[in-house]
């Protein structure tokens, strides 16, 4: 039997996502029924008119309509031999509590109601949620039903990322597919229905696809209020031409590629440093204020910036058995590949240990051991190997992301390693300037 006639599909919420979604997999060959409660919505839809404007849609729905595409009257019909059932109803903000979960956390239940305990269905997420929704709110009312999760339902969160507009384009040919399993029957199903898509996958915990959704969005603001708080220091300056301004600085080759050399500098670590960044965010910051602009998202830049190296020594002394133990530091140029140790994140870190009582430091950098003595007179026993520190440390903190540190993989069981750059699980990390 050929896989697209076995996995039926029902697509609940027939918005800019439901119905695009449904469209999708009605293109690419599957059976799908679908719902929505606006039966205002579901008259026009059987009519081949669309609700809303989106550009490619029509034409797919005609195609599929009564065909691949089968609208319901109820949820009820919808459900009947479903497989995969999609919500994608709506998950507004309501001012002062979050996202509004109701619409949500309602039609889990209706499913769950009309769900038979032997058919194994799978409920699959696809509206936008806060991180730990699966886990915490959706199973808890699926096993309040009295169904087992991995034993006779399944979940999964599978977060869409199309831009209304060009939602046609995206779903068809989206740049990866995220599946956040809660079992592995569900996650495996979603493998393979998306294996026509031909694109990247990955299975992941719900928690990490809740939260890339999330940080996919939030980078996206980051980007537009940093470009918009540029605009407006440079209006209060003056004689700044702002479209010049941001047409020379798109030109920076670093925004090209595929992957873009810009994903460098959105990756965590401990905090930025050398002689560029920090200095010149700074002297932005106090040429706005003197302009009479507060440069809000340059002010919590710098704010993250100390949070993040406060929050690394504080990983360290809570790793400690007693302050007396020796702490390794690995790395001290401010990035890979330098010797330049100006405003290097390892001052801070080095320094707050210092303060909290941790003397028994050693540090070790391939390059910037001698520019590190030269620039500050810390207390530090420098190595003069990574196999040196590594064998006389209780606890090695790696704050540069020397791709040569890589290695420590192999230790990760011997030592305590506190991976401040996130490298050792991510060997792409290791390339990363930041
Ligand atoms: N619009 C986007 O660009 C976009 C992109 C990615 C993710 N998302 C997320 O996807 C979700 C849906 O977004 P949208 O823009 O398609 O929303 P939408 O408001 O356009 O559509 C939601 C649909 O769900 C229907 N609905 C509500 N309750 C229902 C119920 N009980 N049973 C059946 N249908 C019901 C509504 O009638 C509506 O047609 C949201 O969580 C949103 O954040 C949206």
């Amino acid at each position: 039997m050929n896989i697209k006639d076995s996995i039926d599909i029902t697509v609940i919420g027939l918005g800019f996502v439901g119905l695009t979604a449904a469209l999708g997999f009605a293109e690419k060959g599957y059976s799908v029924k679908a719902y929505d409660s606006d039966i205002y919505k579901t008259r026009e839809l059987s009519k081949g008119e669309l609700p809303f404007h989106e550009p490619g849609l029509s034409t797919m729905l005609n195609k599929h309509l009564n065909e691949n595409l089968v609208l319901c009257d109820s949820l009820e019909e919808s459900l009947s031999d479903a497989k995969l059932i999609f919500i994608c109803v709506g998950t507004p903000y309501l001012e002062g509590a979050g996202l509004d979960l109701s619409m949500l956390l309602n039609v889990v239940k209706d499913i769950c109601r009309f769900s038979s305990k032997d058919a194994y269905p799978s409920i699959i997420v696809k509206s936008t949620i806060p991180p730990g929704t699966m886990r915490t709110k959706i199973k808890p009312v699926v096993e309040d039903c009295g169904l087992r999760v991995g034993q006779n339902i399944g979940l999964a969160y599978n977060p869409e990322f199309l831009r209304e507009g060009n939602a046609w384009d995206d779903f068809m040919h989206p740049d990866r597919i995220i599946i956040g399993e809660l079992d592995r029957v569900t996650s495996d199903s979603l493998v393979k229905l998306y294996e026509s898509f031909t694109v990247p996958y990955a299975q992941v915990s719900a928690e990490t696809a809740e939260m890339l959704k999330f940080s996919s969005n939030a980078l996206l603001a980051t980007m537009i209020s940093f470009a918009n708080e540029q605009a407006l220091i440079a209006e209060h300056i003056g004689q700044v031409n702002i479209p010049e301004l941001f047409r020379l600085l798109h030109m920076d080759k670093r925004w090209s590629g595929s992957p873009a050399g810009m994903i460098n500098y959105v990756y965590p670590g401990c905090g930025f440093g050398g002689y560029c960044l920090p200095k010149d965010t700074l002297a932005l910051k106090n040429a706005a204020n003197q302009h009479g602009v507060e440069a809000k998202v340059l002010n919590a830049v710098m704010e993250v910036n100390l949070d993040i190296s406060e929050h690394t020594v504080r990983k360290v002394i809570r790793s400690l058995k007693h302050r007396d133990e020796q702490i390794g530091i690995l790395g001290l140029a401010f990035k890979p590949g330098s010797d330049d140790v100006r405003y290097s994140p390892a001052v801070g870190i080095i320094e707050a240990l210092l303060d909290e009582g941790c003397t028994n430091l050693s540090a070790y950098d391939p390059m910037a051991m001698r520019n590190f003595e030269e620039h500050y007179g810390y207390p530090l026993k420098m190595a003069n190997s990574l196999d040196e520190i590594v064998a006389g440390s209780d606890i090695c903190v790696i704050v540069t992301a020397w791709p040569e540190f890589q290695v420590l993989t192999d230790h990760a069981s011997d030592i305590r390693i506190i991976d401040a750059r996130y490298m050792l699980e991510n060997k792409e990390a290791s390339v990363l300037v930041n």
